[in-house]
């Protein structure tokens, strides 16, 4: 019973990841893929079921508060103007707002309120130092730089993997925890991992490019040859064809049915995590949703 109702409130959490992935869809698939991540990285740095979990949640999570971020700012593909940046930099703390009120709250806040601390002091938005950030928001910084560098954004190319490892080893000990850079290193160098992460938006579903503006497109788990699929960038309806090893996209035209508008492929990676619930102890859910609700 109390899994039970663990999992429904935890289903009710995540859901408000979809609602940053549909308001900023150039990042098509960016929460699995940080919670993907950050999950490697917690389980190849030696932290036990329970933390390899929160950094997965915690990484699907991390950039909730971006739905308090105006479209025009999302979506600009030029460089921030220092307004524009300061705008940007709210959303720790706006998300850390949204969460508030959530009774399993605490099981994301970390991820949520500090992934853009740095070991150094120069983050935002508390400039916390080194081991003051938490174990959690620093292996999500990690993961949401390494994306953010692998993935085609509005206004600039992916890097190949290569290059941001060597940016990540650079801030190591500034921008990031550096026993966290060499195990995500050691990830990387072990060959089999992130490949199947970047460029993905779900397990061995790559993201097709739009033909009408190059953005990427998270395909869902369930499409098959002929699906309309709608870039949610340009607006522009698409067909998708099946290629070796993921698909190519060609224009339509026309309106999207209502079925290309359905978020799918959020809550086939929302079962995934809730799948990932690491059995139910006193100290962990139990423990915590007791407190907060006054059991014993
Ligand atoms: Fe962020």
């Amino acid at each position: 019973m109390r899994r039970a109702i663990d999992r429904t409130l935890l289903k009710s959490l995540l859901g408000l990841a979809s609602v940053v992935e549909l308001r900023d869809p150039y990042t098509g698939g960016h929460s699995w893929r940080v919670g993907q991540f950050s999950k490697c990285l917690a389980a190849k740095a030696g932290l036990d079921p329970e933390q390899v979990f929160l950094a997965q949640l915690g990484g699907f999570l991390h950039d909730l508060g971006k739905v308090g971020i105006p479209e025009s700012i999302l979506r600009k593909p030029g460089r921030l103007t220092e307004e524009e940046f300061a705008l940007i930099k709210t959303h720790p703390l706006v998300g850390a707002d949204l969460l508030a009120d959530h009774p399993l709250a605490d099981l994301a806040i970390d991820a949520v309120r500090f992934h853009h601390e740095r070991v150094d002091g120069r983050g935002y938005p508390d400039g916390l130092t080194g081991e003051d950030s938490p174990v959690i928001s620093r292996i999500v910084a990690i993961a949401d730089a390494f994306d953010a560098m692998t993935s085609t954004r509005s206004y600039r190319q992916a890097m190949p993997l290569e290059k941001a490892i060597a940016i990540l080893m650079a801030e190591r000990g500034r921008q990031f925890d550096g026993a966290f850079v060499d195990s995500f290193v050691e990830l990387y160098q072990a060959g089999d991992v992130l490949p199947h992460i970047v460029g993905h938006s779900d397990h061995d579903q790559r993201l097709a490019g739009c033909p009408g503006c190059g953005a990427k497109m998270a395909v869902p788990r369930s499409a098959v040859n002929g699906d309309r699929i709608y870039c949610r960038v340009c607006g522009g309806l698409n067909r998708l064809e099946r290629e070796d090893d993921g698909w190519d996209a060609f224009p339509l035209g026309g309106m999207p049915n209502p079925a290309a508008l359905r978020p799918s492929p959020e809550t086939e990676v929302q079962d995934e995590i809730l799948a990932a619930i690491p059995p139910v102890r006193k100290s962990f859910f139990v423990g915590r949703l007791s407190a907060m609700i006054g059991v014993q």
